[in-house]
């Protein structure tokens, strides 16, 4: 098939997970908490935690290094167009992390920026950068999720510290005149609700306390989320907007081989499965290993079961993602033939 605009497709994929592993039990030692309750309630075995020194950009460069492996294109000026970072945790509140990613990845003086859509950042930046391409302002652009929730987390909160961990994925999506190639993103919905943003925050930091008279709390610059709400939330928005994406599209949720949801928490993802009618057994789960990664979630997921062999080329897939904001979003594709580093 051709057409008069070009489409995006994920020619590349990378992922890069820090070396520090923390177990539940080495979190049970020291908070009021169980392996027991946080895998029954999780999912959760263990995370990769950052260590002290390295920070969001470092596993975005490893990631986005892998990814261009993976497309076949150099560390060089020219191999993209632009480079898109979704993160909650960027090395500095200004600039931008993207720039000084691009940087040390050699790419040049490309187009660079950051996508600040907490859990469904991931998603927000293919939406952007698969626009880039279609309005033909890009033929190839790097898009990478990476976070160190370690940086933000309270440490003495145990319901926020069992939960999230630290990693980074990427895509490199290319321009092609073949809209039915694999890998060609076939349709993307968004949303958010922003009078629900009290629910996932961290309070301190910004315009809205450094406008304030009163000396801001230290606890302020920690991470926070109201779980339970979050929970529901994140199971009705999924769902409503995995299912207005496949009516768009014209999928039925029977063709979907593969729900890649975000992960946040096993049980969502069932219960999301479940919600859709997709059979249990298509929902890709590698939260056991790695944690919520909030915008790194999606890309390690991905990672992982193209890995694994359980994405093959040609399988449909859903790629679905809630978070803080609150937003969320949905993408569909057909899974390409590519080598994931
Ligand atoms: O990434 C963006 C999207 N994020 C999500 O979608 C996260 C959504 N939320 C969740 O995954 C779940 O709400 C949590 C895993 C965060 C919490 O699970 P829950 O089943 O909703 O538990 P809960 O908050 O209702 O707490 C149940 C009990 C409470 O004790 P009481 O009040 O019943 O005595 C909590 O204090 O579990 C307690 N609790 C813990 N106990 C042991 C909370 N955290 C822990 C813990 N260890 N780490």
């Amino acid at each position: 098939m051709t057409s008069h605009h070009p489409s995006a497709a994920i020619t590349g994929l990378g992922s890069y997970l820090p070396p520090g592993r923390v177990t539940n039990e080495e979190l049970a030692a020291r908070l009021d908490t169980t392996d027991e309750w946080i895998t029954t309630r999780t999912g959760i075995r263990s995370r990769h935690w950052a260590s002290p020194g390295t920070s969001t950009s470092d596993l975005a460069v490893e990631a986005g290094h892998r990814a261009l492996k993976s497309a076949g294109l150099e560390l060089a000026p020219g191999s993209v167009d632009a480079v898109v970072l979704a993160t909650t945790t960027p090395d500095h509140p200004c600039p931008a992390t993207a720039p000084e990613v691009a940087a040390r990845l050699g790419l040049g003086n490309v187009a660079a920026y950051d996508i600040a859509a907490v859990c469904s950042g991931f998603l927000y930046a293919l939406a952007t950068a698969s626009a880039q391409i279609i309005a033909g302002q890009a033929e190839r652009v790097l898009v990478i999720g990476a976070e160190t929730y370690s940086t933000i987390l309270n440490p003495a909160d145990r319901t926020t510290s069992v939960i999230f961990g630290d990693g980074a994925g990427a895509v490199v999506l290319s321009a092609t005149r073949d809209s039915g190639q694999d890998g060609v993103l076939l349709g993307v919905d968004l949303g958010s609700d922003g009078a629900n943003r009290d629910l996932i925050c961290i309070p301190g930091g910004g315009s809205r306390q450094r406008s304030q008279p009163a000396d801001p709390a230290p606890e302020d610059q920690f991470f926070t989320m109201q779980g339970k709400k979050v929970f529901a939330a994140a199971v009705t928005r999924m769902g409503e907007s995995s299912t207005a994406l496949l009516e768009r599209v014209g999928w039925e949720m029977g063709q979907v081989d593969h729900l890649v949801g975000h992960q946040a928490n096993v049980r969502i993802l069932k219960s999301l499965a479940r919600q859709l009618g997709i059979p249990e057994e298509r929902a890709v789960v590698n939260i056991d290993r790695v944690g919520n990664t909030s915008a790194a979630s999606i890309p390690l997921a991905l990672a992982d079961a193209a890995a694994a062999g359980t994405l093959t080329a040609g399988s449909r897939v859903l790629l679905t993602a809630f978070g803080g904001g609150l937003t969320w979003g949905s993408v569909a594709l057909t899974w390409p033939d590519i080598a994931p580093c």
